[in-house]
Order: structure tokens, then C-alpha cells, then sequence
């Protein structure tokens, strides 16, 4: 269903207790907000996916992992399942990220299993798309999100896709303070309705939640959630500082 949503991915960041203290400041921040305009799902390390399950309860938070194994269970030394996850009641999974493509060789393929295995396990995927600048500049952008997107997850029937969030976060911007231009964002973010609707029809184009990703911030989230194919935001660096994502929840 669509829903204003703000993710914080907080990726390979903080201790323990400072992930802990973290996760307080936000809740106690949430607290005094009347009605928050959007869900909020925090995705910490995966070491800290109990705890923050155990603080988060009785509060709308929702907990999310930032990766899964496509594998169901065995001899994958270090991996964790989509099972373990719903075990823990963890809600959704951050899926095909940038940095696990890059850094761990995610491909299409293998994000169409995580996809698969996520939704078999009643884990929302949220799931990562968005292209490199050269691709950018060559005009390709659209080309290159429009087949990650078939590729991972337009296996899926209508009603395993509305249980789907995309973040659109061009590469470009992630972690380096560029962010894209509320217009490039929503042009994208307009681009890939458009596709949703193509493959489902619009009714489940329209209830689709489709975040901006890549240096969203405290600053700009306001100009981006504005725009009306944004429906929220993916945020790195500015989640790991409460009162910065605390006013990202409350640009809407
Ligand atoms: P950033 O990261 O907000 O630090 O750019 C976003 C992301 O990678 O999800």
C-alpha cells in the first residue's frame, strides 16, 4: 500500500551501545511528534536487529534488515535467511543496495531469489535501484533502472508486488552530498510508476511507495517528499544523527 515512508539505513555504523542510544534518541523523538506523516523503519546492523525489534515494540517503528541470503538454509557460512529474519520480527529487508552490488557482486539474477525469499517469508523488500553517473551522462539512466527493476522483480504477481518498496538512489549521490535535483528525482520516480504501471496497471502503480535515495538530508527532503511521485526517503549518513532524521520524518 502506499505510504509516506522514511528509511534510515544505517549501514556499517556504531557500536553497540551507541546503536542503542541511537534508537532511544529516535524514539523519544517520535514521541513528541503528534501524528508523524510517515511510517518509519530503521535498518541498523544486523547484530542489532534484536534490540532494536525489543525497543521498537508498542511503537509504530518498524525494524528492517539492510540484507538477506537468497539461500533458505545449510552451509552458507556467515549468511543470515529471510526465515532467521521473520524469526526475529524483522519486517522488511533492504534489497540490491548499490554498495552490495558493488562490493559483494549482486546481480539481477540472485536479487530476484532475495526478492523471491524475502516475500515467502512475509519480509517487505526494499528495494534498491539507481544508476552510476557515466551511465547518467551517457543518457542511459533510464535504461539501467528500467532493467534492474524488470529483472528483480517483475516475476512477481500483482499481489506479491504491492508488498514491495522501491528506493530510487542514483549512485551519484549516495554518501557524497550531491543529491539530485528534486526535478531529476522525480522525473525518475515518475519514470518508474510509469513502468510499475505498464507491467500492473495503474491502480497498483498508484499504491506504490517509491523513496528517493543519495544524500537526502535534514536541508532537502522537504523539496524532494514535495514532489509527487516521492514518496519518502531512503537516508543514509543523516539517519545516524536523530535530530537530523527526526526532521527528515517531519518534511512531509
Ligand atoms: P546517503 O545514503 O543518505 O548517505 O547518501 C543513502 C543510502 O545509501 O541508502
Amino acid at each position: 500500500m502506499r505510504k509516506n515512508i522514511v528509511a534510515g539505513n544505517w549501514k556499517m555504523n556504531k557500536t553497540f551501545s551507541e546503536a542503542e542510544a541511537l534508537m532511544c534518541d529516535i524514539l523519544d523523538g517520535l514521541d513528541k511528534i503528534n501524528e508523524p506523516l510517515a511510517d518509519v523503519i530503521i535498518c541498523p546492523p544486523a547484530l542489532y536487529l534484536e534490540m532494536g525489534v525489543d525497543l521498537v515494540r508498542e511503537t509504530p517503528v518498524c525494524i528492517g534488515a539492510q540484507n538477506m541470503s537468497q539461500f533458505v538454509s545449510g552451509a552458507y557460512t556467515g549468511e543470515i535467511s529471510a526465515g532467521m529474519l521473520q524469526s526475529m520480527e524483522v519486517q522488511y529487508c533492504i534489497l540490491g543496495h548499490s554498495e552490495r552490488r558493488k562490493y559483494f557482486a549482486e546481480n539481477d539474477e540472485q536479487l530476484a531469489k532475495k526478492v523471491d525469499s524475502a516475500l515467502a517469508n512475509d519480509i517487505w523488500p526494499i528495494f534498491c535501484c539507481g544508476e552510476e553517473l557515466a551511465e547518467r551522462e551517457a543518457g542511459n539512466h533510464f535504461n539501467v533502472v528500467k532493467g534492474q527493476i524488470e529483472n528483480a522483480l517483475f516475476h512477481l504477481t500483482p499481489e506479491q508486488f504491492s508488498n514491495v518498496v522501491i528506493a530510487y538512489e542514483p549512485i551519484w549521490a549516495i554518501g557524497t552530498g550531491v543529491t539530485a535535483s528534486p526535478e531529476q528525482a522525480e522525473e525518475m520516480h515518475e519514470f518508474i510508476r510509469g513502468l510499475v504501471a505498464g507491467k500492473y496497471g495503474k491502480a497498483v502503480a498508484d499504491e506504490t511507495s517509491i523513496l528517493y535515495g543519495g544524500s537526502c538530508n535534514a536541508k532537502n527532503a522537504n523539496e524532494l517528499f514535495a514532489k509527487p511521485d516521492i514518496d519518502g526517503g531512503l537516508i543514509g549518513g543523516a539517519s545516524l544523527v536523530a535530530d537530523d532524521f527526526l526532521t527528515i520524518i517531519k518534511s512531509f
